[in-house]
């Protein structure tokens, strides 16, 4: 899977959000090591701070299946069903769930529009001096 391919998954993710405050709907897609493609999309709440990225919906849903090693996710993101003309970055929080599970100067964040791949970063980038696992185990 290439990440054009994985951006068409976001796409698809996506369409599943629910959003009802906000009109904000992003859709991820989350490759793993050997190949497969866990989607999510976000999903709003009315008391709103349960609300779930999108990001971490497909972060959560490869865990709990037993997936533990990624390499990339790629995330879409604008109002409602319009067709998403600028990239959408990862929020904090969700930055912080993927320093979990991944590598920071390896995994990558692939950011998409509706022509396909727009921007790519590795975790890293996005999350200087991040704290992980590594920090409480000493490295
Ligand atoms: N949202 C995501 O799904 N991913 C992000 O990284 C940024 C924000 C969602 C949360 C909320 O449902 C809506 O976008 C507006 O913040």
């Amino acid at each position: 899977m290439n990440d054009q391919e994985l951006v068409a998954c976001a796409l698809h993710a996506r369409k599943q959000a629910y959003t009802p405050y906000s009109h904000w709907t992003v859709g991820a897609a989350l490759l793993t090591e050997d190949g497969t493609v866990y989607e999510g999309c976000n999903i709003e709440n009315a008391a709103y701070t349960p609300t779930n990225c999108a990001e971490r919906t497909a972060f959560f849903k490869a865990v709990s299946e037993g997936a533990r090693a990624f390499t990339a996710i790629a995330i879409v993101g604008g109002y409602d069903t319009s067709e998403p003309e600028q990239v959408c970055a990862p929020c904090g929080v969700c930055r912080q769930v993927m320093m979990e599970f991944c590598d920071p100067k390896r995994f990558r964040v692939v950011l998409g529009t509706k022509d396909g791949v727009a921007q790519t970063y590795t975790l890293e980038e996005l999350l200087p001096c991040g704290f992980g696992p590594g920090t409480l185990s000493g490295e």
